[in-house]
């Protein structure tokens, strides 16, 4: 197998790599911009897995580039399509630019597909999709709902673009929607490392830990949530990184094109953000410095998962629990602050 991750310097995509290094034969070969990731990311691939991955620095928005790069790469049978912007504020804040990346992006990725004969495309989606719904856990038959931001609004766009082209393009396409990755590499040498300012909930509390940030907001008190803050399904991103290897061995057996294959990859638990920050203090011993806070626009407020699709079909199983994963983000963000006093 020769596959293709775009993305693969960024959070998902670089735990990606290591699943795939870790777990398969297969080839694999990186287009990043670097955007939103360094290219040092891929030192720490190599270190962790004594493997060096190729990676073109190309911006899948730029079609002449892209295509120029993929048709250097012989024989592709698959492609895992991470490379895209995803913060939900910053989306309100600049929709132009989500739409340009998030979009045009992936046309352009379609568009090679067609072009270079590459049959098997896994797209990175999420569970802001569903909007805010009324019935909760979601399963993948719940009907989406009003979109709360331009980044959700790629995510649902996106989707509804690949149900299109597989009716017309002979693909095999599978849409992973992730609900809230967090967590790090168990060896604590890669994870999630934003170049600016970090927009997710996790880094937040870790650097605010290490006092990169001097405190940080919870985002709204007044959800009709069990303690006022917003609740969501956090998953480690090592799990994630797993459900591709399975959604990609499915992809390529499948005989069948008619749909494009959807599934939820949450953990099924609905965690508070004042119970996130707890966990933190518990595994950590610190106390976080936090204020409450306006809500945050484009924030739905509760939603978790039934991932029982995603274990039936795919046998993805999520191996760890919340503390583990805090744990993971912490044990990650403590390794960064030893690397900078080095
Ligand atoms: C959204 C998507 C998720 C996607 C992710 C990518 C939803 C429901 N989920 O996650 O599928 O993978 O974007 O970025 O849309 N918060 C604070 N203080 C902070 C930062 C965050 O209180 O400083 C709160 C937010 O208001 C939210 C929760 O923490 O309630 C999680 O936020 P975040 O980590 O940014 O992820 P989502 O926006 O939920």
């Amino acid at each position: 197998m020769k596959v293709i991750v775009t993305g693969g310097g960024g959070y998902i995509g670089s735990h990606t790599i290591l699943n795939i290094l870790k777990e398969t034969t297969w080839e694999v070969y990186s287009i990043d911009s670097h955007i939103n990731s360094t290219p040092e990311t891929f030192d720490r691939i190599e270190k962790i897995s004594g493997k060096r991955i190729t990676n073109y620095n190309v911006d899948v928005s730029d079609f002449k580039a892209l295509k120029s790069c993929i048709s250097q790469i012989p024989n592709v049978n698959g492609i895992i399509h991470f490379a895209a912007l995803k913060a939900v504020g910053e989306s309100v804040e600049q929709p132009l630019l989500y739409y340009r990346n998030n979009i045009q992006g992936l046309l352009n990725i379609l568009e090679c597909c067609k072009d270079l004969k590459i049959n098997n495309l896994i797209f990175s989606s999420s569970c802001s999709i569903y909007g805010n719904v009324a019935n909760l856990p979601v399963d993948e038959s719940t009907p989406l709902a009003k979109t709360e931001s331009p980044y959700a609004a790629t995510k649902a766009m996106g989707e509804a673009i690949l149900s299109d082209v597989q009716k017309s393009q002979k693909m095999s396409i599978t849409a992973l929607r992730y609900f809230n990755p967090v967590g790090a590499h168990e060896s604590g040498l890669i994870g999630e490392n934003p170049i600016n300012k970090p927009n997710n909930l996790f880094p937040v509390i870790t650097q605010t830990a290490v006092g990169k940030m001097d405190k940080m907001s919870v985002f709204g008190v007044d959800y009709n949530t069990r303690d006022g803050s917003c609740v969501r399904d956090y998953i480690h991103v090592s799990d994630i990184a797993k459900a591709h290897i399975l959604a990609l061995e499915k992809s390529v057996e499948r005989k069948n094109f008619n749909n494009v294959q959807f599934y939820n990859l949450g953990s099924g638990n609905g965690v508070s953000v004042l119970e996130a920050l707890n966990t933190f203090e518990k595994i950590s011993g610190l106390s976080l410095n936090y204020e409450l806070d306006e809500r945050r626009v484009g924030d739905v407020e509760a939603i978790y998962s039934n991932s029982a699709k995603a274990k039936k079909e795919l046998g993805w199983i999520p191996k760890h629990d919340l503390e583990e994963m805090m744990s993971s983000s912490w044990k990650w963000q403590q390794q960064l602050e030893k690397e900078k006093n080095a």
